[in-house]
């Protein structure tokens, strides 16, 4: 038994490897990755430009989860392109590029230099949400299309986009129809919900300086919401779209539901942060048990069998 999958046509040894975000920045970090039992290793979401982020403290582990205002440090993407064929060199699995704008205009100029790198996989970060006086570009529908209509038009790259949580049917509804027009391969579902607020009774102060304190949150918290993400787009997209699960996810059982909801892989945050990297083999590990106790021989068996009641 094996839990290999494929995500836009490129094969991956298990179902599960590390989320943008958490200790991707530096060479030293995607290498633990590499050694890790992750099954691809994804770089931080990347700018034009580097940037230190938002001020300290910005990230906080709590029981059910984490909160964070990173505000997007990374080396710059010329720094990510200079240290992928490095990783390409020393580990035999895909890399995946996370790209996020400060501005609209910089996604395509992103985009286009990846498109001419060695990297397996674009992920197209329209999601953070701890930019200050920015929104989340795909909350914006009307930006969303036109940056798609855009980037989509020279892709040389298996290609997918991260979004954050929708929570009406409606707006599943509308970001489906943007979505068929293009050819995006994958979907990643979803980002941390966005400014959300964890106050200390203590200290009677927020956990994270940024923003007041708001942040997005990961971990238990959000599981049920990214579930949902997932159905829904799974619902209404299809076998042609990929979907990439991430959100909460820390067992194997958690893996399982994504499976079960429509997922082809799905991406570990929260609990690489607060477990480090043996999260990666142990869940794939669980799920493995998981699937051969109920008789299912691989994960394309049992991608979006959820029964009705
Ligand atoms: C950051 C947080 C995110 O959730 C994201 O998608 C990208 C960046 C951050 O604050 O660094």
């Amino acid at each position: 038994m094996n839990t290999a999958t494929q995500v836009a046509g490129v094969q991956l040894g298990s179902y599960v490897f590390n989320a943008a975000g958490p200790k991707d920045v530096t060479y030293e970090e995607l290498q633990v990755i590499g050694q890790s039992g992750s099954s691809a290793i994804t770089m931080k979401s990347c700018t034009i430009e580097p940037r230190e982020g938002n001020e300290e403290p910005r990230y906080k582990d709590v029981p059910l989860g984490s909160i964070n205002s990173m505000g997007l440090p990374n080396l710059g993407y010329k720094e990510y392109l200079r240290i992928l064929p490095l990783l390409k060199n020393k580990f035999d699995k895909p890399i995946v590029a996370s790209l996020a704008g400060m501005k609209p205009e910089d996604i395509p100029v992103l985009v286009d230099a990846f498109n001419e790198s060695d990297i397996d996989i674009i992920e197209l970060n329209l999601s953070c949400p701890n930019l200050k006086g920015k929104p989340q570009i795909a909350y914006d529908f009307e930006m969303t299309d036109a940056i798609l209509r855009d980037v989509t038009k020279n892709l040389k790259k298996p290609f997918g986009i991260k979004l954050p949580p929708y929570f009406d049917p409606v707006h599943w509804d509308m970001a489906t129809e943007i979505f068929k027009k293009y050819p995006i391969d994958f979907l990643c579902c979803i980002n941390s919900v966005g400014n959300t607020l964890i106050i200390d009774p203590e200290t009677e102060r927020p956990l994270i300086k940024p923003k007041g304190g708001f942040g997005g949150l990961g971990g238990d918290f959000i599981k049920p919401v990214a579930l949902a993400n997932v159905r829904a787009f799974s619902e209404r997209l299809g076998e042609k779209m990929a979907i990439i699960g991430v959100g909460g996810i820390k067992s194997g059982t958690d893996a399982f539901e994504f499976l079960l909801a429509g997922a082809d892989a799905v991406q570990i945050g929260t609990q690489f942060m607060k477990e480090g990297p043996e999260c990666f083999g142990h869940i794939d590990t669980e799920l493995q048990a998981i699937l051969k106790k109920k008789g299912y021989k691989d994960i394309k068996a049992a991608k979006g069998k959820l029964k009705s009641l």
